[in-house]
């Protein structure tokens, strides 16, 4: 696959073009923001974590009957995946309480819940972020009801795969966020990334971070976090 002009910049990620209408390169940075970009940083060695952690859970879920825009890892720091528009909505699945929930509703961090739950945010830097209901988001025509519903049971499912599989790494997943995309013809797959960026990965044995909030909350021994997230998945 060629790669040919950039046609976005995140802040973690860049896309580019390829000779196919139907597929884009992602490529993974070191950036790293927090608080909706107020603060910056570099994290050595995240853009390989990340893109190589993504593209294994991707797999790992495709093969358990998740629908992903995975197609193919090109190196280190690039995947051609395939081109979706992105539904403008952040989809947030918690098993523990931690960070915003943990704060909006003034308990502590580490409760760990009967059952799931599931939250939006509207993806829209300007207005940061906010939270929505179905409702809000159908009324903006965000998505239709019909891939909400497929959005709520397919994360939920990516929850049950992904929690045991960690489970099996002595990690809890606490909490992460997805985006879903739409292919050409409106199918909807589960697109963006799976990474420490996303997720919150707390070691079982003694609840060690084992993700971004040890950037997000200055708590040090950053890189050597997504170093050993790498180690459990790959053994390497
Ligand atoms: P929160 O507790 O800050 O709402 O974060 C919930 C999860 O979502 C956590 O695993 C981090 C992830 N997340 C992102 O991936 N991007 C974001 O912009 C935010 C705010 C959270
Ligand atoms: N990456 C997000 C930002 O910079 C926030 C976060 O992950 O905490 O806004």
């Amino acid at each position: 696959m060629e790669k040919r002009e950039q046609l976005y910049e995140g802040k973690a990620k860049k896309v580019f073009a390829t000779e196919q209408a139907d597929r884009v390169i992602v490529s993974y940075k070191d950036d790293a923001t927090a608080f909706d970009g107020t603060k910056k940083g570099t994290i050595v060695g995240k853009g390989v974590v990340n893109n190589r952690m993504s593209n294994y859970l991707m797999r790992l879920l495709e093969k358990q009957g998740v629908p992903t825009h995975y197609v193919e890892e090109l190196n280190e720091r690039e995947t051609v995946v395939k081109k979706v528009s992105i539904v403008p909505l952040e989809v947030i699945i918690r098993n523990i309480s931690a960070g915003s929930f943990a704060k909006r509703y003034g308990v502590e961090e580490g409760i760990v819940f009967d059952a799931p739950t599931i939250e939006f945010s509207y993806k829209n830097d300007d207005l940061h972020d906010p939270l929505i209901n179905d409702y809000h988001a159908l009324a903006l025509h965000l998505a239709t009801a019909k891939e909400i519903e497929t959005i709520k049971t397919m994360a939920f499912k990516v929850n049950e795969v992904l929690k045991d599989y960690f489970l099996s790494l002595n990690v809890k997943l606490v909490d992460f966020k997805l985006e879903f995309g739409r292919l050409a013809d409106g199918t909807i797959v589960l697109a963006d990334e799976i990474s420490p960026d996303t997720c919150r990965f707390w070691d079982a044995t003694t609840n060690e971070k084992l993700d971004k909030d040890r950037f997000r909350r200055d708590l040090g021994g950053v890189e050597d976090a997504y170093k050993e997230m790498m180690h459990r998945v790959f053994g390497a």
